[in-house]
C-alpha cells in the first residue's frame, strides 16, 4: 500500500498508508490528519481540500483540469505553482512516497 506524507501545521509530518482507489482528501480525513475538510465530497466544488505537493512521484499526478484550477483560484490559503485539490489526487500505487502539505487555511 502507497505511503503518503501530510506536513500539517506547517512542520508535523505524518505519514500514513493510503488505499489505493481513495483519493489523498480521503486518505487525510479517514485518518484525520491535518485540516482538510472536504465539503463537498470530492467534487471539485469547495476548496477544502488545498495541498501543496512538495516532493515524491509528482510526475504521477494527473494534470490539473479547467474545474480544479477555477477551484483553486478560490482557496483561502493562497495558490501557488505546486497547489492541488486533494480530492482530484485518486490514489494508485504510484503515488507511494507523496509529501503534501496541507495548506493551513480551508475554510
Ligand atoms: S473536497 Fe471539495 S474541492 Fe476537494
Amino acid at each position: 500500500m502507497p505511503k503518503i506524507t501530510y506536513i500539517v501545521d506547517g512542520q508535523t509530518a505524518v505519514t500514513v498508508d493510503a488505499a489505493v482507489g481513495n483519493s489523498v482528501m480521503q486518505v487525510a480525513v479517514r485518518n484525520d490528519v491535518g485540516s482538510i475538510v472536504g465539503e463537498c465530497g470530492g467534487n471539485a466544488m469547495c476548496a477544502t481540500c488545498h495541498v501543496y505537493v512538495e516532493e515524491g512521484p509528482v510526475d504521477s499526478l494527473p494534470a490539473v483540469s479547467a474545474a480544479e484550477s477555477e477551484m483553486l483560484d478560490c482557496t483561502l490559503s493562497p495558490r501557488e505553482s505546486n497547489s492541488r485539490l486533494s480530492c482530484q489526487l485518486p490514489v494508485t500505487d504510484l503515488y507511494d512516497g507523496l509529501v503534501v502539505r496541507v495548506a493551513q487555511e480551508q475554510v
